[in-house]
């Protein structure tokens, strides 16, 4: 058919990584989401923006397991985490799901590579192999080698967390205003660096920010208003 892609790397493209419906969830009398719902797939990007107090970071949080919706389930690779029992949610948290945070929180007086070490050790990985592959990650992502992630600049902390999300080959990448932190110039690169992930990786990406100008670069850019996503754009490569 003379496409450059394999139907099996198509296939594994289009498995879905995240599955929220019918989300429903309210804090004290105001409702927070109404009936909400979203899938995102492998290889793809998904960009949440919204005003301040709109819900972005409580719908990761849901996202996570770390807050219980009042109606709807939340599939993180098929498998509903509303009501999941905690051992068995962190489990599949550590084995499926990166973050990274606002402001790329890092251990400071631990290396870039130990920080990232740190995250494959945890969910017990081979402690050799996650050195390895930690290295590799940080070379991939330009960080340079520092005896403290203090010396770092914002934007290397901040690729830093990046390696760190990505260190166990999550199926689904999440991030909490990524680049709220930086100047615009590393703003821009972070934000490139993030949306080229999901091909890269073979995971979701989903985004949620404030800024337009970022989530413009996702496949699909959704604004949350109202306790509802609505779509804004979706991307020349969706
Ligand atoms: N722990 C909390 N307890 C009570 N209300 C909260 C808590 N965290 C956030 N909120 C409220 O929930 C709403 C959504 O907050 P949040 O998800 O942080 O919004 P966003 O990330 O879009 O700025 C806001 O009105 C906020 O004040
Ligand atoms: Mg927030």
């Amino acid at each position: 058919m003379g496409t450059a892609h394999s139907s099996a790397h198509d296939t594994e493209s289009l498995r879905p990584v995240l599955e929220i419906e019918g989300l429903t969830h309210s804090l004290g009398t105001r409702e927070l989401f109404t009936d909400l719902s979203l899938t995102l797939r492998a290889g793809e990007s998904v960009a949440v923006t919204g005003s301040s107090g709109s819900g972005k970071s409580t719908l990761l949080s849901c996202v996570l397991g770390l807050i219980k919706p009042a109606a709807g389930s939340v599939k993180v690779t098929g498998t509903d985490i509303v009501g999941l029992r905690s051992g068995r949610l962190a489990e599949l948290r550590a084995r499926s799901v990166g973050m990274v945070f606002q402001f790329g929180e890092l251990l400071p007086e631990l290396s870039p590579l130990d920080n990232v070490v740190l995250a494959a050790l945890l969910a017990r990985a081979d402690r050799r192999g996650a050195r390895e592959r930690a290295q590799a990650l940080l070379d991939e992502l330009g960080v340079p080698d520092a005896a403290t992630s203090e010396e770092l600049s914002g934007g290397e902390r901040q690729r830093t967390a990046v390696a760190r999300a990505l260190i166990n080959e999550p199926a689904l990448l999440l991030a909490d205003e990524p680049t709220g932190a930086l100047d615009t110039e590393t703003r821009d690169r972070t934000a490139e660096l993030l949306f080229d992930l999901p091909r890269r990786h073979a995971c979701g990406l989903l985004v949620v920010t404030h800024d337009p100008g970022i989530a413009e670069r996702a496949d699909r850019a959704l604004r949350l208003e109202a306790g509802a996503l609505t779509l804004v754009s979706s991307g020349a490569s969706a």
